[in-house]
């Protein structure tokens, strides 16, 4: 079992789509094993993106992730990391394949409706950066 980071963003929250995004991760039969919804602070931003400092559209970046609430999950199953990122689809929701959550409710490259870990490093550093062990509960058997 393996264990991902998810993150709604802000574009997703104020649009109502909470619900759409857990909703389709579930039906991959990928279980929330943690979940806060919560602003996240600028430090807090800068951390989660530490690998994009310096890039042009940095600044940009950490402002449009502070500007309202996210919701920072833990998503568990079988190479969960592979295949949250297949059903999220690629960073620019207009190269992303039909069905994925992106290309379905995607705004632009930057308001991409969701985060998620890339590997399993990033997984666990952005995982630390949001919950305690303690927060995520045990794995209850198949979805399904
Ligand atoms: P995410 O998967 O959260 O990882 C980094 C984020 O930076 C990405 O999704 C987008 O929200 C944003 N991003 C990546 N590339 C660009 C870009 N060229 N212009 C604006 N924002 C970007």
């Amino acid at each position: 079992m393996e264990r991902t980071f998810v993150m709604i963003k802000p574009d997703a929250t104020s649009r109502g789509l909470i619900g759409k995004v857990i909703a389709r991760l579930e039906e991959e039969g990928l279980r929330v094993t943690a979940m806060k919804m919560l602003l996240i602070d600028k430090a807090t931003a800068e951390r989660l993106y530490e690998v994009h400092r310096g890039k042009p559209f940095y600044d940009g970046l950490v402002e449009y992730i502070t500007s309202g609430p996210v919701v920072a999950m833990v998503l568990e199953g079988e190479d969960a990391i592979a295949r949250v990122r297949r059903v999220i689809g690629a960073t620019d929701p207009s190269k992303a394949e039909p069905g994925t959550i992106r290309r379905e409710f995607g705004l632009g490259i930057r308001e991409n409706v969701v985060h998620a870990a890339d590997s399993p490093e990033n997984a666990r550093r952005e995982i630390g950066i949001f919950f305690k062990e303690s927060e995520i509960l045990p794995w209850k058997g198949d979805l399904g």
